[in-house]
């Protein structure tokens, strides 16, 4: 047991709030909306548990701000107040157990199962990698004015995120959707205002916070999920990602959380951590020499998301000073109750383990494992506990006629 738990520790935010302690489950897309899109009861029962666990921030699964632009049939879509109360009442489940419970908002762009949406955009119209062709389709050009559409609807969630009594909002600016897209030199070729240089590409994430920061006002917490880097050739680089971050940090931002990776190259999950030198082997966390290059760079409450498991791998890096909040997300999806052992300086009894089917092809993406982990948060959300041995094969063929169900659902009931 570490002599003095730092994870128990409160954090105060710039803005005044405070976190009950170092502990936030991350992100992890629920799709246990309805195939209209409507919050529901499960996300209340789920987001219940977690708060229970004593996390001090709980962040949802991505919400979409366009219900024409779909991650996974079943997202939550924030676009008008008609969900009001069930909004309210999912904010309630956390925050009313004195944990936080911050919205994450973000468009897919491109990244978006082919099908789903009738039609996807993106900076530019660039193909996925061959391999991947046969499931996501070569996305279309945004227009300038769906550009400035997408920026008003993103500051419109905020506003409304506020007003059901969440937290604070994550923007998703990682992992190859939307706004990773923009940042990407690979993804965007655009030659006007929101393409080519650096400054050119970095403007669309500029705009969507100043839009949500001139909705929510100066006291509501705003914080994003970044890439370190996108580990794609051609792709945003650890530079432009700590340029972003300073410009990001300056226009006032409350808290960064650092990924990495996109469907393509799915570093989140750890694919492509490879420790270099003996120091950093020892760790657990997969972007934390990044981290500690932030903050020697920025003063803004850092989040670190991606590989944490033990209480001391978890303590050793709050003590490096690196960041402050250890993000968890699939140890949450097996483990529901693992921040309670966490706190007291104990490890979960469960282990994140990799999850495979045994078709390359399959495995080789990140959405994989991303179906399997969704099942378990289903089960949670019914009430019941997760099932950490279920085998991958079988997780992937259910959840895959789950997702085809899905996507004939949801064009029906779109039309
Ligand atoms: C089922 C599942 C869904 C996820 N959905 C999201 C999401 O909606 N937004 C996001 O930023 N990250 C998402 N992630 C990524 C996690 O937040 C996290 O970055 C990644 O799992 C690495 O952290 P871990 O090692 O603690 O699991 C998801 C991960 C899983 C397993």
């Amino acid at each position: 047991m570490p002599e003095t738990n730092l994870l128990a520790q409160p954090l105060r935010l710039p803005n005044g709030s405070v976190l009950r302690n170092r502990l936030a489950k991350s992100s992890m897309s629920e799709t246990l909306a309805t195939y209209d899109n409507h919050a529901t009861e499960k996300l209340i029962g789920l987001y219940g548990r977690w708060a229970a666990s004593g996390a001090g921030l709980l962040l949802t699964g991505n919400v979409m701000i366009d219900r024409r632009a779909l991650g996974e049939p079943g997202n939550v879509v924030i676009e008008d107040e008609a969900d009001l109360p069930i909004l309210r009442q999912w904010a309630r489940a956390a925050t009313g157990q004195g944990a936080a419970l911050w919205v994450q908002l973000n468009h897919p762009g491109k990244q978006s199962p082919k099908g789903l949406n009738a039609s996807n955009l993106a900076p530019s119209a660039v193909p996925f990698r061959e391999d991947m062709a046969a499931f996501f389709e070569t996305p279309r050009e945004a227009t300038s004015a769906e550009i400035h559409d997408i920026i008003r609807r993103f500051g419109e969630s905020a506003a409304i995120c506020k007003k059901a009594g969440f937290s604070g909002v994550e923007i998703h600016g990682a992992h190859g959707y939307l706004i990773s897209q923009f940042l990407s030199p690979h993804h965007n070729l655009r030659t006007d205002e929101w393409g080519g240089s650096p400054e050119n590409r970095r403007r669309f994430v500029m705009e969507v916070y100043h839009e949500i920061r001139r909705r929510v006002g100066a006291d509501f917490p705003v914080g994003i999920k970044l890439n370190s880097a996108d580990f794609q050739r051609g792709g945003f680089t650890e530079e432009e990602s700590m340029a972003t971050i300073v410009a990001l940090v300056e226009a006032g931002i409350d808290l960064i959380e650092i990924s990495g990776g996109t469907y393509e190259a799915p570093a989140m999950s750890g694919g492509f951590h490879k420790p270099q030198k003996a120091s950093t082997a020892a760790r657990e966390a997969y972007f934390l020499e990044f981290a500690e290059k932030v903050r020697a760079a920025v003063k803004v409450p850092l989040m670190v998301t991606g590989g944490f498991r033990t209480a001391d791998g978890m303590n050793a890096a709050l003590r490096s000073g690196a960041l402050d909040i250890v993000g968890l997300a699939r140890l949450m999806a097996i483990d529901p109750d693992a921040p309670a052992a966490l706190l007291q300086g104990r490890d979960s009894p469960y282990s994140v383990r990799a999850i495979t089917t045994g078709i390359k092809a399959v495995d080789r993406m990140g959405v994989m494992e991303i179906l399997w982990y969704s099942r378990q948060l289903a089960r949670i959300a019914k009430g019941g506990n997760p099932r950490p041995g279920e085998s991958g094969l079988m997780a992937f063929l259910k959840s895959l006629l789950k997702s085809q169900w899905g996507t004939y659902r949801t064009k029906r009931m779109r039309a």
